[in-house]
């Protein structure tokens, strides 16, 4: 009930009366102060005037399941939010609740996490109070070779919502970091629970470093923050709201071809290095190329030294500019 007078009060431009609010909810008056008094507690900014009603002038900084469901536009993306003040993993506690059962479209939320994962086995830093660590639960109909994609889905995703939240620059570095002025504000790590053929579920990990000041000297020259880079301080609830709308969206388009046809050319305009020099680093050995964009299957298409465009997997190599990181 809490998100729904949460959600009231924000469309409303007026003030919403508490009768309003008993009958839209089918509550009583003491049901409808109590939550209004609790939100208070919680520190929402609710205004109360004698004959007119309530208006939420402001709101805490908090990504719980009450306050991002309340700014929630979406059909079934974070329809069940599960929020921890703090957890291991997003990625590892949403995929014990996917062999619960759990819902497509179910939305794993941390406010910090103590053993918060990154890609090739590295460590995620996810401190409290500051950035957004969610995970979202999906069991598509497709082949599980293709799962992969939707990394570059949630990538698509993301850089837009950042976009529309921030009106920074934000770019994505193939396959799936986001990059601001050329370093890293976002990091998906994508992990799937599948046989040969059919995919029991995928959990999309994203990692946002929102509000957070500064960085370890490890860090420092590669990572960055939406504050550190625009100078204010961001609401991770809108964010996630952002989010979830655009990878919804970005989600069913891909599922219609079951590749990224649809989302391709979005993506292309948006690569950071799209017809620059990279270096394409694969196991064995690295090679300098011009980045030329994606195929409809996720790949990178590079033309290399003598002329010949070529394909590049994701999951066996990495790619860094000639500089540095991008
Ligand atoms: C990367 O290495 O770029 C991927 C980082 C992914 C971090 C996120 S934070 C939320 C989710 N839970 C995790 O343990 N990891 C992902």
């Amino acid at each position: 009930m809490k998100a729904e007078i949460l959600k009231i009060m924000r469309e409303s431009e007026d003030y919403v009366s508490g009768q309003d609010l008993c009958n839209r909810l089918g509550v009583s008056r003491t049901a409808v102060w109590k939550v209004i008094h609790q939100l208070k507690e919680e520190g929402y900014q609710i205004e109360a005037v004698r004959n007119k009603g309530y208006y939420i002038m402001d709101s805490p900084d908090v990504m719980t399941g009450q306050e991002v469901k309340s700014l929630l536009t979406t059909g079934w993306a974070g329809k069940e939010i599960v929020y921890y003040d703090e957890i291991d993993s997003t990625n590892m506690r949403l995929k014990v609740l996917a062999e619960e059962g759990r819902a497509h479209g179910t939305l794993v939320i941390a406010d910090k996490q103590t053993k918060g994962k990154g890609r090739r086995g590295r460590n995620w830093q996810s401190e409290a109070g500051r950035n957004i660590y969610m995970s979202l639960l999906l069991r598509p109909d497709l082949m599980p070779d293709n799962a992969p994609m939707l990394t570059l889905v949630m990538a698509h995703s993301a850089v837009l919502a950042i976009r529309a939240q921030t009106g920074l620059p934000a770019l994505i570095k193939w396959p799936n970091d986001i990059v601001v002025h050329g370093k890293k504000v976002c990091g998906i790590l994508t992990e799937m629970s599948a046989e040969v053929d059919y995919i029991h579920h995928v959990v999309v990990g994203a990692g946002f470093n929102v509000n957070e000041e500064s960085f370890c000297e490890e860090l420092k020259d590669t990572a960055t923050s939406l504050r550190i880079e625009s100078g204010q301080i961001f609401k991770r609830a809108e964010l996630i709201a952002l989010i979830l709308a655009q990878f919804e969206q970005d989600y069913e388009r891909f599922m219609l071809q079951q590749n990224l046809s649809e989302l391709m050319e979005q993506y292309n305009e948006l690569l950071v290095n799209r017809d620059q020099t990279v270096k394409i680093i694969e196991p064995s050995g690295g090679y300098e190329a011009v980045a030329l964009g994606i195929n409809e299957t996720g790949e990178l298409l590079v033309t290399r030294e003598d002329g010949t465009v070529q394909s590049v997997f994701a999951g066996e190599v990495s790619v860094r500019g000639v500089y540095g990181y991008v």
